[in-house]
């Protein structure tokens, strides 16, 4: 059998999708791209995810809503958890059902701290080869690091497939980075080694774009991580992703 298709207006965000019928209006809402408050999942339990069905045909009004909702379930209020669409619809999202746009705070205090990164940079200051040294160019930079940092070195294969040619174009002087002991990229001699942190919270998510050299951030962002619409925190989360294989994908 064809599922039947429904359209629904999210207002006034202006988002239009498509869905079966008989989708709940926070599955709706999130195939729409907009975040509505869930600090429940979707047990109804909550009463945060609160929208206002302007036209359309929708479930009727349930007792776990009129629990959640008390009077503003006399006003047309409803749960988008609870409140399955059947017909085209149009629905309205007021502002305090969405989660917030916050400001992430990433910045933060410095502290002083000794510098001791798993990636450093090495010079690398090979001579031309010649015909009294006929050690490929691998085995002369493994020696030359052994020799200059005392680092038996291996590389990752890509480095491998670019060494001869980088070599050879910065005339023989380039910098490694060098992550333990193996080789993972080459770089010209001003340019420093940065790495990115990433901070992976239940709230926000950040990254940190930092010289390794020296320790200075350069630069960094943050977002609210975006599974905070299937529940505020992570048994929430964990018990949506329990419902279902399509949930766990999410
Ligand atoms: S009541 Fe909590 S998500 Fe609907």
């Amino acid at each position: 059998m064809q599922t039947r298709m429904v359209q629904v207006d999210f207002e006034p965000i202006g988002r239009r999708i498509s869905c079966a019928a008989g989708t709940d209006l926070l599955t709706a809402a999130r195939q729409a791209g907009i975040s509505l408050i869930a600090i429940c999942g979707g047990k109804g339990t909550c009463g945060r995810d609160r929208v206002k069905v302007l036209e359309g045909e929708v479930s009727p009004l349930s007792d776990t809503e009129r629990r959640a909702l008390h009077a503003q379930a006399d006003e047309g209020m409803r749960l988008a958890c609870q409140t399955l669409v059947y017909s085209d619809a149009k629905v309205h999202v007021p502002a305090s059902s969405l989660t917030a746009k916050q400001r992430t705070q990433v910045e933060g205090e410095s502290v002083a701290f000794a510098l001791d990164p798993i990636t450093r940079a090495v010079e690398i200051a090979l001579s031309d080869p010649s015909l009294t040294d006929l050690r490929s160019d691998a085995l002369r930079l493994r020696d030359h690091l052994r020799e200059r940092s005392g680092i038996e070195a291996t590389y990752d294969f890509q480095i491998l497939r670019q060494l001869s040619d980088r070599l050879r174009s910065e005339s023989w002087h380039l910098r490694a980075a060098v992550h333990g002991e193996e080789v993972v990229a080459l770089q010209e001699k001003s340019r420093p080694i940065l790495g990115l942190a990433v901070d992976l919270g239940t709230t926000k998510v950040a990254g940190y774009l930092v010289n390794l050299e020296n320790g200075r951030t350069l630069a960094s962002e943050g977002v609210m991580n975006p599974q905070i619409s299937y529940g505020e925190d992570v048994m929430a989360r964990i018990a949506y992703a329990l419902e279902g294989p399509e949930q766990a994908d999410t």
